[in-house]
């Protein structure tokens, strides 16, 4: 009884009453970051990498909060309840709260492993139209343990399967999906999971007259295994405040952050031997690292330029909680934005029973995404 009306006062709380006064509206156009015992400046005058946004998105954070209230019990009846090598909670909700404020008519999926992304679209979006590709179908991962094939969605995997570059989209939307030629292409959404180049996707997704992209592996400078926007957007001056010294105060904090933090990189993992110090080591990854290619800076701060006159607005997810709450130990909290429950906000934490969530939930944060192209 006492718990029955806890929550009908939460409830009450939440849905008439308004957030909590600490979570009044707060635009995101200025990114902050979490102090957590590190500074940005500490990593040099490069701080942490964000591309230009020439816009702020559209939404609160209190509607970021409204969205995680109403996204625990649907993500508490996920099919595949541990989806090794795939998105977890943070990102799993990131997708959701974007594909439901976007409200798209059609969806693409670009990598789809066990099909818990495609369970996520599917409960934020009911009736839209979902078009997966992935060179195998969900089914084939059968043997380590459950999987989600849409009943509505189109499937193209195994010998239909063609990369995102090659699908003839005028024709794919047309004749599968609508039944007519035209769709309108402001509202499809894109979603980027198959560790493939971000510079490459954007220029496909632009060609294709997409504007709404979601990228899931938005690794941070240094580390991953494609070239993402954090790192098109970072490194743009030669030097820009960083030198690979490796007793350079930089060098200092960032072995430190290593110690603490598993995806933290340390010098000798940012900089190649001969001090190349953009993508990654100097190399532009590609195809979950199958591909490297040494890049000139200059190629690199062309690349940057690129992609900065092709966006519009450029937003990174915020994490769920602080480590203090989630002990996590996988992401350095100086080098993400602000979570959405910080440190102090313990005791929602617990009222939205994120405590009995394995701290394995919190650690795939990988600064997902939102790019919408001009
Ligand atoms: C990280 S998993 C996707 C996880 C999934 N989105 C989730 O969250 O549950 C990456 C997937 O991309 C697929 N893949 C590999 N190359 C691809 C390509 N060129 N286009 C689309 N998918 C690709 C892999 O087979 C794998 O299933
Ligand atoms: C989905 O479509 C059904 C049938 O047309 C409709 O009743 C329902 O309201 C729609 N759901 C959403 C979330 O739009
Ligand atoms: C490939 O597409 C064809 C034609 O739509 C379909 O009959 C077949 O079942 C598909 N194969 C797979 C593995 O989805």
């Amino acid at each position: 009884m006492l718990l029955l009306l806890l929550a009908f006062e939460w409830n009450l709380d939440w849905k008439h009453l308004g957030p909590p006064a600490s979570w009044a509206s707060e635009r995101y156009c200025v990114r902050k970051i979490d102090g957590a015992g590190g500074h940005s400046s500490d990593f040099g005058l490069l701080g942490v990498p964000w591309c230009k946004s020439k816009i702020p998105v559209e939404w609160s954070k209190s509607e970021l909060l409204f969205g995680l209230y109403d996204f625990l019990p649907v993500y508490a009846t996920r099919p595949v309840q541990h989806n090794q090598w795939g998105t977890r909670l943070d990102h799993s909700f990131g997708l959701w709260f974007l594909a439901r404020r976007l409200q798209p008519e059609i969806i693409i999926e670009s990598g789809v492993h066990r099909g818990h992304s495609t369970w996520i679209l599917r409960q934020a979006m009911p009736n839209a139209s979902i078009i997966t590709l992935s060179p195998e179908h969900p089914r084939s991962h059968e043997s380590e343990g459950p999987f989600y094939v849409d009943a509505k969605a189109f499937y193209f995997t195994e010998e239909n399967f063609t990369d995102f570059a090659s699908m003839d989209w005028d024709q794919v939307l047309g004749d599968v999906v609508r039944h007519r030629f035209r769709v309108d292409k402001a509202k499809v959404l894109v979603f980027f999971d198959d560790h493939q180049s971000h510079l490459k996707r954007v220029q496909q997704a632009q060609q294709a007259g997409f504007k709404h992209l979601v990228f899931d592996d938005n690794y941070d400078t240094g580390s991953g295994d494609e070239y993402s926007l954090r790192q098109i957007c970072d490194q743009l001056t030669t030097g820009g405040g960083h030198s690979c010294s490796l007793s350079s105060r930089e060098a200092e904090v960032r072995s430190q952050r290593k110690r603490a933090w598993e995806r933290a990189v340390d010098m000798t993992e940012l900089c190649s031997m001969s001090g190349a110090w953009w993508g990654i080591r100097g190399e532009m990854r590609d195809n979950f690292d199958k591909i490297k290619v040494p890049i000139s800076h200059q190629d690199h701060i062309e690349n940057y330029k690129l992609v900065q006159s092709m966006l519009q607005i450029y937003w990174e997810v915020p994490p769920l909680a602080s480590p203090s709450l989630s002990y996590q130990r996988a992401y350095d909290p100086a080098r993400t934005v602000g979570p959405l429950l910080g440190e102090d906000e313990r005791e929602v934490y617990n009222r939205l029973g994120l405590d009995k969530l394995d701290e394995w939930e919190f650690s795939e944060y990988i600064q997902m995404a939102y790019a919408r192209l001009k």
